[in-house]
């Protein structure tokens, strides 16, 4: 199966899943990474590993919908099977949530439906939250609201920053996310409603 990998930032999802790619854990092939942001970190990973980038930025699209256009042409070039979400701060519009319906998954640094958006270790922290977590999900047309795969709770300890969190929170994320990539790459995920089973 070909993956999209779409990253706005410094792409350290991004590396576990090359790594775990390369490793043949996960049965697939990187087929490209997309970014939104030109100095995304997460473009030099790839290129070090030898995968195809793109930049789109949305500074050269005239609306999103131009946008998610030359992003679904550019996935149905590579016949990708998977849109893999790495820190993309982007909302897809809903004729690409369409065309990839329960085939776009993503990683969020919160319990949802806790602490959504684009901030949600900040907010687990100004929140005053005790527990917080990990949750890979499938994508829909609202905000962090698809079919959960996976969630894993961490500890607010007294004196965290948004660093000291952070850190946890992606040892959290590079060891579920890449096993919920294999588990859909190996077509194990099964979507009840909102249930989300493996089989
Ligand atoms: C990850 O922690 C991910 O949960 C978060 O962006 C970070 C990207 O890190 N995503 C969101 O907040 C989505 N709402 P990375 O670029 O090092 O993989």
């Amino acid at each position: 199966m070909n993956i999209a990998v779409l990253c706005s930032g410094s792409g350290t999802n991004l590396q576990v899943i090359i790594d775990k790619v390369a490793s043949g854990y996960i049965p697939a092939r990187i087929a490209l990474v997309v970014s939104d942001r030109a100095n995304a970190f997460a473009l030099e990973r790839a290129k070090k590993a030898g995968i195809e980038t793109l930049v789109l930025d949305k500074k050269d699209f005239k609306s999103r919908e131009d946008f998610d256009k030359k992003l679904m042409e550019s996935l149905d070039n590579k016949n990708v099977g998977l849109v893999v979400l790495a820190g993309f701060m982007r909302l897809l519009g809903p004729r690409f949530i369409e065309k990839y319906r329960n085939r776009i998954i993503n990683v969020h640094p919160a319990l949802l439906p806790s602490f959504k958006g684009a901030h949600g270790i900040k907010d687990s922290l100004d929140h005053g939250v005790k527990v917080t977590g990990v949750t890979v999900h499938f994508v829909d047309e609202k905000l962090d609201n698809g079919p959960v795969i996976a969630q894993a709770a961490l500890e607010i300890r007294d004196g965290d920053t948004e660093e000291s969190l952070l850190e946890r929170v992606h040892k959290e994320e590079h060891r579920l996310y890449p096993e919920a990539v294999k588990l859909f790459v190996e077509g194990r995920l099964k979507i009840e409603g909102r249930k989300v089973r493996v089989i």
